[in-house]
């Protein structure tokens, strides 16, 4: 079966209801960034950070994956497919994708605050446990912290995606900006050769010069339309 990875961002969850963050009326226009998505803004005001996260994690029981997340899971009958994903909701996994990696961490997830990367501390929360709150603690007696990776943090699992990225025998992004690094940079680990298609009802800018197939439409439409050609592609 042929490698397809499948880079996505914030324009996946969109159609289920999931606001995206530079879009007007995004969630960065809410809520500040620097205060809620940094390590910074979260020493200053933990209970604002924790609470943010919970209203996100409480938002993500009441959405569904939409037809795009179910087109993603299907194309598994016909391909290896990996998604890198840059959401921190659990969307392609409840749509029967079985092979998700999230580069930005996992809303249903909490850590340590000291050690956020260590595998000991990391703890999914079960759906009545979503709202955290000051003076829980993780294994190590540290304030439980949201599992997301925020601004100015390491991103541990950005050297595997490269790896699927570099063996890739189709490449596709779908609702992404690729304003944020290291994620945006997975496409120049993509060989030349191999097909690169974009799915966003906006203009994306590439700054590779690559050739990239673009398709001007919501995840949903598509996708479908990406399924068509690739299941009408000869080999
Ligand atoms: P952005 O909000 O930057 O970009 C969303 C993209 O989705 C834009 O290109 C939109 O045009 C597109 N879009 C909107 N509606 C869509 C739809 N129905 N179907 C398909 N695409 C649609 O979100 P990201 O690029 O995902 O990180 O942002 C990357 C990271 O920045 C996020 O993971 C988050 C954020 O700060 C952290 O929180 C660490």
């Amino acid at each position: 079966m042929k490698k397809l990875v499948i880079l996505t961002g914030a324009g996946m969850s969109a159609e289920s209801g999931i606001s995206t963050f530079r879009d007007s009326g995004g969630l960065w226009e809410q809520y500040p960034v620097e205060q809620v998505a940094t390590p910074e803004g979260y020493a200053a005001n933990p209970k604002l950070v924790i609470d943010f996260y919970n209203a996100r994690r409480k938002e993500l029981q009441h959405v569904k994956p939409n037809r795009g997340h179910e087109l993603i899971a299907g194309l598994e009958k016909h391909f290896d497919v990996t998604v890198i994903t840059q959401n921190v909701d659990n969307l392609h996994e409840r749509a029967g994708s079985h092979h998700v990696i999230h580069l930005h961490g996992e809303l249903d997830k909490v850590t340590s605050s000291r050690e956020p990367n260590n595998p000991k501390y990391i703890k999914t929360l079960k759906p009545e446990e979503w709202e955290v709150k000051m003076g829980d603690l993780a294994g190590d007696g540290s304030q439980l912290r949201p599992f997301i990776v925020w601004f100015g943090e390491a991103v541990p699992m950005i050297e595997t995606a490269i790896e699927y990225a570099e063996r890739a025998d189709i490449f596709v992004i779908i609702g992404t900006s690729l304003n944020v690094y290291p994620a945006a940079g997975l496409l120049y680990y993509v060989p030349s050769d191999v097909p690169v298609y974009l799915i966003d009802p906006k203009e994306v800018a590439i700054a590779s010069g690559r050739k990239v197939h673009v398709i001007r439409k919501g995840a949903s439409e598509g996708m479908e339309e990406l399924k068509n050609m690739l299941l009408n592609e000869p080999d």
